[in-house]
């Protein structure tokens, strides 16, 4: 079976392709290297098909969803702070090529589409764990992007002959992202620069808590979706591990798996920012039979071991 990977270049995107292909999938990638890097899909470059476009150009979008059993959406601008600063930026990557994909996806009869949504759709709402039947409050254009995207998806799978599904991760971590922006998500930031003996910085008091999720979780959570047997009708699934942890508590774990006793540097607090995060990943684990492997610190010592 062919399978497509938009964003196939970024992190995320990069390991569900190892993944499929080791899984015996034929694997094809389209990704705009905005984020994405070709050097993520290095090893495994010359086994798969590599499209470099926009899927904002509906004339992309139509060449990559073709002959496809199942597409994982990744592509996106993925950032917070990115997005408050270009909402439109994220909005042409996010809405707009969704809608390319969403609908030449249904020409082509493609069986099902998996997004990569996102945790920040709950915003700041003080009740934790986040459940998949709480209201959304989105605090950034990426948040309200995620959102509309998952919107799109249960449209269409109404309204067209299509499945689709709407993974919302939580704060995944692992090889392969990007330390190198200021964007950049806080593991990756924190294990480049503690690594090097120099302190992360902490934007506000280090108190605010994340459900931060190991790559292979995520993967998994991936590949249950795609595989299941019923029809999942736009459903949204909490993607974490359930375990909510301080900024703090992250940089006391990489003190101890560094052997260093780093103290962090406090900044303001960044706009859009969600306080407190915390999956419920009850529906995941009920209906997609998803069974995260790895907590943080695991997920951390694999990561870091890879990284050497
Ligand atoms: C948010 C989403 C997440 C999404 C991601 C995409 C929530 C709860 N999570 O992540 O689902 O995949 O956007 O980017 O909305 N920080 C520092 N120092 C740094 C970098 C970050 O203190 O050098 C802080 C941030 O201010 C934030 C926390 O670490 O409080 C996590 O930040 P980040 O890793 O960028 O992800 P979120 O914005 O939480």
């Amino acid at each position: 079976m062919r399978q497509l990977v938009t964003g196939g270049a970024g992190f995320i995107g990069s390991h569900l392709v190892e993944a499929l292909l080791k899984e015996g999938h034929e694997v094809r990638v389209v990704d705009s290297l905005i984020t994405g890097r070709r050097s993520n899909l290095d090893t495994f470059y010359k086994d798969i098909e590599f499209i470099e476009g926009d899927l904002a150009n509906p004339e992309i979008a139509r060449k990559a969803v073709q002959g496809v059993d199942c597409i994982f959406h990744e592509a996106a601008v993925p950032s917070v702070p990115r997005s408050v600063e270009t909402p439109l930026l994220t909005q042409h990557n996010g809405e707009i090529a969704l809608l390319n994909v969403l609908t030449e996806a249904v020409a082509a009869g493609v069986r099902r589409v998996v997004l990569a949504a996102s945790s920040s759709a709950y915003g700041d709402t003080p009740t934790l764990p986040k459940v998949e039947t709480m209201p959304s409050s989105p605090r950034s254009p990426y948040a309200a992007s995620k959102l509309a995207c998952e919107g799109y998806l249960s449209a269409f799978a109404h309204s067209y002959p299509i499945d689709t599904v709407s993974l919302r991760y939580f704060n995944v971590f692992g090889l392969r992202q990007d330390p190198g922006s200021p964007y950049s998500g806080v593991i990756a930031k924190f294990t480049t620069v503690m690594k090097k003996g120099e302190r992360p910085v902490i934007y506000g008091d280090g108190k605010q808590t994340r459900d931060f999720c190991y790559i292979a979780n995520a993967v998994q959570a991936n590949l249950l979706a795609m595989r299941h047997h019923n029809p999942l009708k736009g459903g949204v699934f909490n993607i974490g591990y359930g375990r909510q942890t301080s900024l703090n508590e992250l940089v006391r774990v990489l003190n101890r798996l560094f052997g260093t006793s780093l103290e962090p540097v406090y900044q303001p607090s960044r706009a859009g920012d969600v306080r407190d995060s915390l999956a419920d990943i009850s529906k995941a684990v009920g209906v997609l039979g998803y069974c995260p492997t790895h907590d943080l610190e695991s997920g951390l010592r694999e990561f870091l071991a890879q990284s050497e």
